[in-house]
């Protein structure tokens, strides 16, 4: 649409130049068209600096306009399509848990201790904001372990407990199947989470470094929280108990950098576990 008389237009709003000061003169409007022929905007230029439009204005700003809706476009699908992941993401972490009989918001928590360290530790906003939303997948492979063994309660037998541990490997097979960001790296976390600082975890027995952080991160916050909270075989442990766990446990179980972000940022732990507790479901 070209406008040339601004202000007599039946559809002009005087107010906006009235609060201003501006003069609106002259006008050229354009809807912005998406994928599918739905309007998610408009472009619009104001006061051309000599004379008023002409079609051959109109010609140019449709080009800018159609350029513009296709980025507008593309950045709206690539924020539905990392929620999308998200949720996901979060659904399948819940299944899960719940059939373990674990509480949902233990995955809520771990993600915001992993979100707390990730960040200490020094990772950049990216990585930490993907093991945020990767970490809650550490147990995705559990879906292949029989309900008898997964909810014992009481101690594994041996026997049992080889196969408690093909869940690292099992979710490593789920996951690295797709090639997504935040995906990729919850395969990571299924498969990395139990080994340990020392080289004496599984599945891999790697060591030290050789261990993805997203995989040392998520097993301190994992433990971390599974030490807190009821489960099947156990009572939560009090929290000097747990500490003194994490102290013994340092560059043992745990990169001993990781313990000690864990002990400098306590009131922040203990923040989360105060918002999420397992007492009220908090549904967000
Ligand atoms: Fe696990
Ligand atoms: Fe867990």
């Amino acid at each position: 649409m070209i406008i040339n008389n601004v202000q007599e237009h039946e559809f002009f709003n005087a107010e906006v130049d009235k609060q201003t000061g501006y003069e609106t003169k002259t006008m050229m409007v354009i809807p912005m068209f998406n994928r599918h022929n739905t309007i998610i905007g408009v472009f619009q230029v104001i006061n051309k600096k000599e004379g008023s439009f002409t079609e051959t204005d109109l010609r140019h700003l449709m080009l800018a306009a159609s350029y513009s809706a296709e980025t507008l476009d593309a950045a709206i699908l690539a924020d539905e399509n990392d929620q999308t992941q998200k949720e996901m993401i979060f659904l399948m972490s819940e299944a899960v848990e719940k059939r373990s009989k674990e509480t949902g918001n233990h995955i809520k928590r771990v993600a915001a201790y992993s979100r707390i360290l990730a960040r200490e530790y020094g990772l950049n906003e990216d990585d930490t904001y993907t093991l945020e939303f990767a970490s809650p997948m550490h147990d995705i492979g559990k879906i292949g372990i029989p309900d008898a063994i997964l909810n014992k309660p009481g101690k594994h037998t041996e026997e049992e407990f080889a196969i408690m541990k093909t869940h690292a490997l099992l979710g490593y097979e789920i996951l690295s199947a797709s090639a997504k960001g935040m995906l990729k790296a919850a395969a990571i976390v299924a498969y990395e989470h139990h080994e340990k600082w020392n080289g004496k975890g599984y599945p891999l027995g790697i060591k030290g470094d050789e261990i993805h952080i997203f995989g040392r991160i998520t097993a301190v916050a994992d433990v971390f929280d599974a030490l807190g909270s009821d489960r099947c075989y156990k009572k939560a442990w009090p929290l000097d108990e747990i500490l003194a766990l994490f102290k013994e446990e340092r560059g043992e179980h745990f990169d001993p950098n990781l313990v000690d972000l864990l002990f400098e940022h306590l009131d922040a732990f203990l923040e989360v576990r105060d918002k999420f507790t397992d007492n009220e479901s908090t549904v967000e």
